[in-house]
This record gives structure tokens, C-alpha cells and sequence, in this order.
């Protein structure tokens, strides 16, 4: 079927997870995080992801904000930080996330083609809001999809299956795009046609789906989006 819909997941597909550490240990007077901030970027965001599979599969479920926090408490005392100020500035920061630099043009280029276009993720509805107004997307997307109208974190097939009932279609019409190798699978796996975003040269996760293409950026999207 051709594609209606190309879906993305937000945190670390369209916005880069990594900026909020990278920028704050840029700024005056944090020393301490300099020497250690991609560590804690990576610390925050595996603790983040699997405080939210634990409580999927815990039946335990809160927004993404608390996991977010709880994540970055867990990264800040893993790296000896114990700075409630630099804390508060990471969370800030993790409002206004950058975009990557090839984000609106692709984006528009999908609405010059006719798809819709839209976010699937774990965000809550005002943290993807903040994201999505920092990045100046909004006009550039259909639908932003939380999590939160089910109540329980991906990879749980009611998350998906947000996308064929908002967008009235088959899960085969919707191109889905992830930066998460594990979300790109399930995805794939739940009937999805899949983009898996491997910036960083990551192996394969090694589950039962594998997505029908491996990119290195989202440039080539909505050239993608033609061929199925
Ligand atoms: C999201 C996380 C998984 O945006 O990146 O859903």
C-alpha cells in the first residue's frame, strides 16, 4: 500500500537528546560537567528509557517527565554531581531541545507531497509541545501523539495503534521513523513500514522484527516514502 502517513518518534529522532548536556557544559562556571557531560547525556537518556520499559512492563506507568528526572538524578549521582542547580538547568534545557539541521526541510518537503505528518512518542503532551515550539515545527506537522492517551509506554502495541485510528489507515500506509533501534523494531513488528535513524553506527538490536531501512539522517524521507 502506498503511505499515508510518515510518523516520527521525537527524543532523539527529530530533537537531539544530547544538546541539553552538550549546551549546559558549554556555559560558564560548569566545569565539573565538562569533562563528563556526554557521559551523563548517555547515563540520562539509557536510564530514562529503561525506567519506561520497566514500568510498561511493571504496569507502573507515569508521565515522561518524572522517568526524564528520575533518569538525570540517577546520571548526576553516577558521575558525582551533586549540584541542584546544574539539575535544574538540564531540565530546562531538555525543554528546548534542538532539532537536528535537516529536520523542517524534510518536513516540508513531506507536506509538498502530500503526506501527513506527525509525532508518535513517549513525551508527555506539554513537553512535546515545548520541543515542538522551540524547534519551530508545528505548522509542519498534522498530530503530535502522546503516550499519554493510553497510558503506558512503547514499545505496548496500544501505542501504535494510535496512528491507524488517528489517521484512519492500515499500519501498512504509515512509514514509522525512529532513532531507537528497539522502537523501530517493534514498530516494524506491530505492521509498521520502518525507518531506523543509526547516527551513531549502532549494530542491530537483536529482536524478532528488523526495520525495512537504516538511514544515517532524515534527509532521505520523503524519498523513501515513495517506494513502498
Ligand atoms: C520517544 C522516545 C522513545 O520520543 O524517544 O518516544
Amino acid at each position: 500500500m502506498p503511505i499515508k502517513a510518515c510518523v516520527f518518534d521525537a527524543y532523539g529522532t527529530l530533537f537531539d537528546v544530547a544538546a541539553a548536556a552538550r549546551e549546559a557544559a558549554s556555559e560558564p562556571g560548569r566545569d565539573a560537567l565538562a569533562g563528563v557531560w556526554s557521559k551523563v547525556a548517555s547515563d540520562w537518556r539509557l536510564k530514562q528509557l529503561q525506567y519506561t520499559w520497566l514500568r510498561a512492563v511493571a504496569d507502573a506507568h507515569t508521565d515522561f517527565w518524572e522517568v526524564t528526572q528520575n533518569g538525570l538524578d540517577w546520571a548526576l549521582e553516577a558521575s558525582g554531581l551533586d549540584d541542584p542547580d546544574l539539575r535544574e538547568r538540564l531540565l530546562a534545557l531538555y525543554w528546548e531541545l534542538s532539532a537536528f539541521p535537516e529536520v523542517p526541510t524534510m518536513l516540508a518537503e513531506l507536506k509538498a507531497r502530500g503526506y501527513q505528518t506527525a509525532i508518535l512518542s513517549n513525551g508527555s503532551p506539554d513537553m512535546l509541545a515545548g520541543a515542538v515550539t522551540s524547534a519551530g515545527i508545528g505548522d509542519l506537522l498534522d498530530d503530535v501523539l502522546s503516550v499519554e492517551d493510553v497510558g503506558v509506554f512503547k514499545p505496548h502495541a496500544s501505542v501504535y495503534q494510535l496512528v491507524p485510528d488517528r489517521f484512519d489507515c492500515g499500519p501498512d500506509e504509515v512509514l514509522f521513523v525512529s532513532s531507537n533501534g528497539w522502537d523501530a523494531a517493534a514498530a516494524a513488528g506491530f505492521g509498521f513500514r520502518c525507518a531506523w535513524v543509526n547516527r551513531a553506527g549502532e549494530p542491530m538490536d537483536r529482536l524478532p522484527w528488523t526495520p525495512d531501512r537504516v538511514l544515517t539522517d532524515l534527509t532521505s524521507i520523503p524519498e523513501i516514502a515513495g517506494v513502498f
